[in-house]
Order: structure tokens, then sequence, then C-alpha cells
């Protein structure tokens, strides 16, 4: 018995084919020279055109940033020869949503090994995910497969159940061991990311205010807060948000996001390094666990 509907299961599937067609898009487009949001305009309007969403903005991170970076406004960070880029995209279609990453390096192969040991992660993940499988031992093959290739996995950063409309429905699923009890159920919808780094850390951390954000609550503000709040809560609802996208929403968005901010109506993720400045590695897809394995939806 199939644990999601008909209709979640086609719009999963929708979004899942629009994120993956965006992240070949990111991929196939990263070269010197260009800025990263360039790349991430053509992604996100991508999305759209397709009539899906951006379920979060796409995020790029270059180097040793894991996680979080997304370009703001009037950002200009050009790719260069040899950078490692992750890109990281994710689509819904009313609330389904499909999360999927991938890493390129920039007209080099010095770090092919590194890049090749997460995605080698996620491909054996895939193949041991069915009902029953404890969370415990993916954190083990994901730690087993990228340290038997010399590098690290991240080990702070996990994967995620998804549910319609939320995408962290409260599992993570690791890149370490672990001693989680948790296991696979028929029917779950799980973002799985390994991470790999050559860094010695093995660990991301980050502090300040980040280029994304998401909604907490309504308060009291001024009015014109308020007229941008109403339009931002109808737009993004509790998906993250990139500042840039509040633009649209509003002529003089920036300072209203920030005293959004200030009053705590909005938070904001900081950008995630490893720790020891490592360069780090990402590979991703959102899949549907079904009865007898999982299939893939990027
Ligand atoms: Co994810």
């Amino acid at each position: 018995m199939p644990s999601v509907s008909d209709e979640a299961l086609k719009n999963y599937l929708r979004a899942g084919a629009i994120a993956k067609e965006a992240r070949e898009f990111g991929v196939a487009h990263v070269r010197a020279g260009i800025t990263s949001l360039e790349i991430v305009n053509a992604m996100e309007n991508l999305i759209y055109e397709r009539g899906a969403r951006c379920a979060f903005p796409v995020n790029i991170g270059v180097n040793e940033v894991a996680a979080h970076y997304t370009p703001s406004r009037d950002n200009n960070l050009v790719f260069k020869t040899g950078d490692v880029v992750k890109i990281d995209v994710g689509a819904h279609v009313d609330g389904y949503a499909a999360d999927t990453a991938a890493t390129v390096e920039v007209s080099t192969t010095r770090y092919a090994n590194m890049i090749k040991s997460a995605e080698d992660a996620l491909t054996m993940v895939i193949e041991m995910v069915r009902p029953g499988t404890p969370l415990s031992s993916i954190g083990a093959t994901v730690s087993r497969t990228i340290r038997g290739a010399g590098y690290r996995p991240v080990e702070n950063l996990t994967g995620h159940s998804m549910e319609r409309f939320n995408l962290h429905a409260g599992l993570s699923i690791p890149n370490i061991e672990t001693k989680d009890k948790s296991v696979v159920a028929e029917g779950m919808i799980l973002a799985i990311e390994p991470f790999s780094t050559a860094g010695s850390a093995g660990k991301v951390g980050g502090r300040g205010r980040g280029p994304i954000y998401k909604i907490i609550r309504d308060r009291k503000a001024p009015s014109e807060v308020m007229a941008l709040f109403g339009k931002m809560n109808n737009e993004f609802g509790g998906f993250p948000f990139a500042g840039r996208w509040c633009d649209k929403l509003h002529p003089n968005a920036e300072p209203l996001v920030t005293k959004m901010f200030r009053l705590g109506m909005i938070m904001s993720y900081p950008i995630l390094t490893e720790l020891s400045n490592g360069l780090v590695a990402q590979a991703e897809h959102s899949v549907l666990v079904t009865s007898t394995g999982c299939r893939v939806l990027t």
C-alpha cells in the first residue's frame, strides 16, 4: 500500500524533475569568469518557468563554504579556475518539495576524488534505503565510503525527511556513525546529502546574519513593514527565502527586511564553512521510500 497519495506523488515527481533540470543547468554553466548571481537567477527562473516554485534560494557554496550561501542582489562573486562549487537547489509544487545538489570543480580535477566520494556515498545510501534501514547504518556507510577515499565526512551536516510545506520534517539522515535507533519507513520522502571535506576538522560552523531567511512569526510593526511581511508570508510561507527575492515585492525591501530581522519576525541562516577552511563537496538526491527500496525523485 503506497503511503503517499497519487496527488502527492505526482507533485513530488514534478518537483523532482524540475529541481533536477535546474541542477543540471547549473552544473553545465558554472565556469571561470561568470558570477554566482547569473547562475542562480537562471536556475531560479527555470524553476518558475516550469511551473514550480523555489523551495529555498539556490545555494552556492564555493570551496570551504558548505551551505547557506546565496548571492545577494548586488553580489559579484566570480567563479575562478580551481573553485569547488556546490549547487544546491530545491523546487516545490504545491508544497511538495524536492531537494538536490551537485559539486563541480571549475576547469581542474584536483579534487575529483573528493567530489566522487560524496557521489559514491550517495549512490551507496540509495542502494541500501528501504523500510527498516537504520539511520545509523546510513551514516556508517557514508562515513566509510568517504573515509575510504581519503577524505572526511562533514559530521554536523545531515540529510532530512520532508513533508508537504516542510523541508525538515524531523528526521536527520546522518553522515557519520550514530547511536540513533530510528529506521526508514515506507512513504517517507528523504533528502540524502553526504558532504566530504579535505579539511581536518570535518565540521562546519557559522555565525552572524546570512543571506537566507525564514519567517518565524507575526509581530506588531510599522505599517510599511507589515505590508511587506504580508506579501512575504503569501509568497514564501514556511520556506526559506533570499533577501533579493523581496525586491520584487517592495521597492524599498532591504531596510524593511532588516527591521523584520531585528524584530524577530524572520530568522537568518548563518553561512556554514568548514572549521579548518578545508574544501567541501556535496551530493544530494531526494527519494521516496517504497515497499522494497527507494525511488529517486531528482
Ligand atoms: Co537538503
